[in-house]
């Protein structure tokens, strides 16, 4: 049983306030990210939880026993750095053992002359190699044992540090970017790896990092976090498919969610670029809001579609070409807009010239609506609409 429960977690820097009462609950077995820029407390609090650090409020609960009081070797917990942390003069198994021998061996043990004389010390340094090769064995490490960490690469690196924590067998890993020191393809094929090393262990997990693709990818919930606050937890889906602000609505997705200014006319309905959206919201007419549009939710359009549906001129700024897929990059001439982008299969983005005036047209229920102080706002009536939606199709 393994679930951490942070309650009011507070902690100051000085006069710097970095984390603001957090509250989060994460179930046992869970894989949970706490994602955010740079600098809003993510490695403050994970190193809280580690028992690195201490709040100046709160309480922290693992297992349902409070830990606040432990040291970190007490807490059953074990920390990944980004940095790895071996140590270069010792071997991959040694490295790996490490944790091992400090907990087994009494410290004369560790000492070099004497250990040579006792058969209680062999007895466990072989249950030590025992753990170690099992371990060793799970991350496909079995063969690199006797080598040296400059003798690997980053990715072996990487799993030696993932070792190291698994062969304390915690009931939860934490992990601080560990993934944000190796190259791109190799951040990509870890991804896979540590998620197929939770499902394996059935652990708690709970794992930092700012970079939004790695919390979508690998977790089970995320933790999205700005200035010392969680702005939103929920499944991945969840926050693509509901942010609860504007704040989450950027960090989340790649290509950034496309934002356009609109605004509430008389009856709650939306207006983008003068035109009335069948989108109605429960707002005073007169307030500006923001109009939020996935690049796969915008579409080329004929001429203007009519028939009620949503859509806006653009000039095609630049084709970027991701193999699969395009994304085309627009211009909104004249509008207090900085552009849009769009996702086009490579058929669609042959279809349209740089330079080219288009039309894109969008579902009406895809429409993030955001209050100007950026808090979502949820259309009326929004579960009719989704049902009733004719998709745009190019030529419509
Ligand atoms: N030991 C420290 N002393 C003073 N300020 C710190 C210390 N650790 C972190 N901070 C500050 O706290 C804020 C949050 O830092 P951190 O938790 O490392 O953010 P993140 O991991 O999200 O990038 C930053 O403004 C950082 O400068
Ligand atoms: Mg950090």
């Amino acid at each position: 049983m393994a679930k951490v429960a942070l309650s009011s977690i507070a902690k100051s820097f000085g006069a710097t306030k970095v984390l603001d009462g957090i509250d989060l609950d994460i179930a046992d077995g869970e894989f949970l990210t706490l994602v955010g820029p740079s600098g809003c407390g993510k490695s403050t609090l994970i190193r809280i939880i580690a028992g690195l650090e201490h709040q100046d409020a709160g309480s922290l609960a693992i297992g349902g026993s409070r830990v606040d009081h432990l040291r970190p070797h007490e807490r059953r917990v074990a920390m990944v750095f980004q940095s790895y942390a071996l140590y270069p003069h010792m071997s991959v198994g040694a490295n790996i053992a490490l944790p091992l021998t400090m907990a087994r061996l009494r410290l004369w043990q560790r000492l070099p002359l004497l250990r040579l004389l006792s058969a209680e010390r062999r007895a466990v340094m072989r249950g030590i190699e025992s753990d170690v090769a099992a371990v060793a064995a799970q991350l496909q490490l079995g063969h690199l044992l006797d080598r040296k960490p400059a003798q690997l690469s980053g990715g072996q690196r990487q799993r030696v540090a993932l070792g190291r924590a698994m062969v304390r067998n915690p009931d939860v890993f934490l992990m601080d970017e560990p993934l944000s020191n190796l190259d791109a393809k190799l951040r990509v094929h870890m991804r896979t790896e540590l998620a197929e090393l939770h499902k394996r262990l059935g652990t708690t997990f709970i794992y930092v990092t700012h970079d939004q693709v790695e919390a979508m990818t690998m977790s089970d919930r995320v933790a999205m976090m700005d200035s010392g606050a969680i702005l939103q937890l929920g499944t991945p889906s969840q926050l693509y498919e509901k942010p609860a602000s504007l704040k989450v609505a950027q960090f989340i997705g790649s290509p950034a969610i496309n934002l356009l200014p609109a605004t509430v006319a008389e009856g709650g309905r939306v207006e983008l670029f003068g035109r009335p959206l069948a989108l109605s919201v429960p707002l005073e007419p007169g307030q500006a809001v923001t109009l939020g549009l996935r690049s796969e939710a915008l579409s080329l359009v004929q001429g203007e579609p009519g028939g009620g549906r949503a859509w806006f001129s653009a000039r095609l700024r630049r084709k970027e070409n991701l193999g699969s897929e395009y994304v085309l990059h627009f211009d909104l001439a004249g509008r207090d807009a900085t552009g849009v982008t769009m996702r086009a299969t490579p058929a669609v983005a042959a279809g349209v010239n740089e330079a080219a005036e288009v039309t894109l047209g969008f579902e009406e229920a895809a429409a993030h609506v955001f209050a100007a102080a950026g808090d979502r706002v949820e259309p009326r009536g929004q579960g009719a609409a989704t049902a009733s939606v004719v998709p745009l199709r190019a030529g419509a």
